[in-house]
């Protein structure tokens, strides 16, 4: 017998990396307004570990103008170290 198929439902996908850094992580990350290490300058984020755990955890407790999760109350741990990737120094990759 044949099942029509039936339209996709039309599910919403969770805002990027990307999107979510533009909006909550931007501000700051991008040209080290009040301090913050900018995105990808391995000057500025050598002071910081590259421990992803420890980066995770310093970003969810926040310092000085680094307010705790860098204000996206929202995202998950998962989505703060997708974040964390985005805002690191490139050659921190880990093999
Ligand atoms: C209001 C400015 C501001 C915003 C918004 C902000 N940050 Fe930060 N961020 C900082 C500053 C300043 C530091 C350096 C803190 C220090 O000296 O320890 C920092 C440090 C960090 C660090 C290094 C670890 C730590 O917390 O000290 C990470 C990771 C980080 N930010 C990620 C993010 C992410 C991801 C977002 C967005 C969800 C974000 N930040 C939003 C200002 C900001």
């Amino acid at each position: 017998m044949h099942v029509a198929a039936r339209p996709q439902p039309v599910t919403e996908h969770a805002p990027s990396t990307a999107a979510i850094y533009s909006q909550f992580c931007a501000s700051c990350h991008d040209d080290g307004q009040y301090g913050a290490p900018v995105r990808g300058n391995i000057e500025d984020w050598d002071r910081f570990p590259r421990d992803r755990r420890q980066l995770l955890e310093l970003a969810i407790a926040g310092n000085k103008a680094m307010i705790p999760r860098g204000g996206c109350a929202d995202c998950s741990d998962e989505q703060l170290l997708e974040l964390i990737e985005f805002v690191i120094p490139q050659s921190w990759a880990e093999q």
